[in-house]
């Protein structure tokens, strides 16, 4: 265990707290240790870093999760289902699945972050989310230490959310794997969301393999979204917003030209944050250390030296601004830690 660490390498947001005291966890023996030893104190689960935003110093243990493995539970002909541990990088879990041609989270390359992390927003990117290929959560109850598995059925999976979300079950669960299922052949390939098939009709790919899906998706998540390394950010800092359709003819009134998207519920409408936070102005407006990024409006970025209430007071500021605006109430995808 590291005493009062700073943990600026561990977000990336890049904001400079400390805390009491983090644990690199390498297995389930390991954190069921730690947890009988310090039954009483504080506790918060890091993966990534790349979906926090630290408020203060934290006064507890930081839970690393840096669980590693992945192993075949079974395949047939057609699919084969993989358990990974909970500790392996998302983007490299990506690429190793193109290499050996499994399908199903191409359309997810580069998204930064944990496997252990990912079924809790139901990460989704370019038409596919996470829950399309799950099929069991594994996890260990930090207060009993007890294990549970939560069939895919039972996690509640929609857009950003998951049971996990649920406010009774913030820091509840370790996850400590997931089961994937992914084809082996016959891939349904999901090309039809944004710049995709341009990109590919460009480069003259007309039966595109994984692996030239998941390059542009690399390709136009480069070209707009910041890289952590070199402009501290957690990406879409908002949930797009929901509208019903009586709100969303009020818009089209006022704004013909409003981006929209149709959902599976009837008379609801998805609306991308960004367009309404850059027709607010807010986009590329830098405050003091803190700012909107210039390509991508539903990230806010830290120049450098901020501290994560700086980043918080923009967030509010822009929430009021859009509901005064808009009559539209943003909510932070990024979670908040005190
Ligand atoms: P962390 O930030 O470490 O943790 C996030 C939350 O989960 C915290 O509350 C933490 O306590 C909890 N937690 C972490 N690990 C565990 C665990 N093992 N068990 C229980 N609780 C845990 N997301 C998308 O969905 N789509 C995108 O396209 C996307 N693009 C992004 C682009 C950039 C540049 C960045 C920086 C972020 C992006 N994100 C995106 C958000 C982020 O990548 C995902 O939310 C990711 O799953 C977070 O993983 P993490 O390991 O970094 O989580
Ligand atoms: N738009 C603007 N101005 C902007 C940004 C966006 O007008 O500055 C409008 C445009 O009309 C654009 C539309 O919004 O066509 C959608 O933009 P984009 O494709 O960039 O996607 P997004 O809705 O802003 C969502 C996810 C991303 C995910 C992309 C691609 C959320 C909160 N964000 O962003 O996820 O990568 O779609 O699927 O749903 C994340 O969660 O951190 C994240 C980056």
């Amino acid at each position: 265990m590291y005493k009062n660490i700073s943990l600026l390498p561990y977000n990336t947001f890049g904001i400079d707290v400390k805390a009491d005291w983090l644990a690199e966890i390498e297995s389930t023996e390991q954190l069921l240790t730690i947890l009988d030893d310090n039954q009483s104190v504080k506790k918060l689960i890091l993966g990534a870093g790349s979906n926090v935003l630290f408020l203060s110093d934290f006064k507890g243990i930081i839970l690393l999760n840096q669980i590693k493995g992945k192993e075949v539970i079974s395949e047939t002909d057609e699919d084969i289902l993989l358990k990974i541990n909970a500790g392996e990088d998302w983007h490299e879990l990506v690429m190793w699945a193109v290499e050996n041609n499994y399908g199903g989270i191409e359309n997810l390359a580069l998204i930064p972050g944990k496997v252990g992390t990912a079924p809790i927003q139901n990460i989704g990117a370019y038409g596919v989310e996470i829950k399309n290929v799950i099929e069991e959560v594994h996890t260990l109850e930090l207060t009993t230490g007890l294990p549970k598995i939560f069939h895919k059925n039972d996690c509640d999976f929609g857009y950003r959310y998951s049971i996990f979300k649920k406010p009774e079950n913030k820091g509840r669960y370790f996850i400590t794997a997931i089961h994937l299922k992914l084809s082996k052949k016959n891939h349904q390939l999901y090309t039809h969301y944004g710049a995709i098939r341009q990109i590919l009709n460009n480069k003259n790919i007309l039966k595109p393999q994984l692996k030239d899906i998941a390059q542009t998706i690399v390709q136009i998540r480069r070209s707009k979204l910041p890289d952590p390394k070199k402009i501290g950010n957690a990406g879409s800092f908002f949930k797009n917003p929901f509208v019903n359709s009586d709100k969303l003819e009020e818009l089209l009134n006022r704004y013909p030209n409003i981006p929209y998207y149709t959902t599976h519920k009837k008379n609801i409408y998805k609306i991308p944050a960004g367009w309404l936070i850059e027709q607010a102005g807010w986009k590329g407006k830098r405050f003091g250390q803190v700012g909107v990024h210039h390509k991508q409006a539903l990230v806010l970025v830290n120049f450098g030296k901020a501290k994560g209430i700086d980043i918080q007071n923009l967030a509010n500021n822009i929430i009021d601004d859009i509901s005064q605006k808009f009559g539209i109430t943003l909510h932070p995808e990024v979670n908040y830690i005190q």
